[in-house]
């Protein structure tokens, strides 16, 4: 797959209607490249957010590597991620939105799962760069993962585990030469509505991502 669009058409070639977005399949990235990039310090030097982005949409071979970054499994065996999380709950779920959907990011098959085919962009952020960043991705922890910990847990785990996610994010972009911005700042309840997210789900944060205008 050379580019987003492509992998929507493909999506669309499955036979996926609109209105079977909410329970799409899982079409594959293209395998992350988990080796090179700048060297750590260098990256951790480069670290930092950006509100300007170009319209150019990432390839799908970037978006495959920066979602490998964010949360990617990097021990087979155990299924383990890039990420930690508490108690290995791995309760955070990544929301990828470009222009044309939104689909979420299955780490154990590096997939991508389509639950929406409209533009939401916009939903993603109450600033104005969201609507036109190229991607937006938002972390969304699903509570249930989280058997028996406390309500106070829940809150202080699933916002930590997302907090990691984004800092993985930030530097692969560091690496990659994306600008990105990390955002609190979501209509989590208009967006919540939009995604048809369940009782057991929260949105932490957002993340805008795209080449720096
Ligand atoms: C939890 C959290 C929430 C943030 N929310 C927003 C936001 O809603 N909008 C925004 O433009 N930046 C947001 N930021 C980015 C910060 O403003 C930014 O990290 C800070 O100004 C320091 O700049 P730096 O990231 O370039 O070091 C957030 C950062 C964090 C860690």
């Amino acid at each position: 797959m050379r580019n987003p669009l492509f992998f929507w058409t493909v999506m669309l070639m499955m036979g996926m209607s609109a209105g079977s977005a909410a329970g799409g399949e899982s079409v594959p990235l293209p395998p992350a490249r988990t080796s090179g990039g700048m060297p750590l310090m260098e990256a951790l030097k480069a670290r930092h957010s950006t509100r300007e982005f170009d319209a150019r949409p990432l390839s799908s071979e970037l978006l495959s590597n920066l979602l490998w970054a964010a949360q990617g499994v990097n021990r087979p065996d155990t299924g383990k991620r890039t990420a930690p999380s508490a108690r290995d709950w791995r309760e955070i779920d990544v929301y990828v939105f470009v222009r044309e959907g939104v689909s979420v990011y299955e780490p154990a098959t590096h997939s991508l799962r389509r639950v929406a085919d409209r533009d939401l962009r916009a939903l993603t952020g109450t600033q104005d760069f969201p609507a036109t960043a190229p991607l937006n991705l938002v972390y969304v922890a699903d509570l249930g993962r989280m058997a028996d910990a406390t309500d106070d847990n829940k809150r202080l785990y699933s916002a930590t585990d997302a907090g990691f996610i984004a800092q993985n994010v930030y530097l692969f972009c560091a690496s990659a030469g994306l600008g990105t911005v990390v955002r609190g700042s979501v209509d989590r309840e208009a967006l919540s509505a939009a995604l048809g997210l369940k009782e057991n789900q929260r949105i932490i944060l957002a993340q805008s991502v795209g080449y720096p205008r």
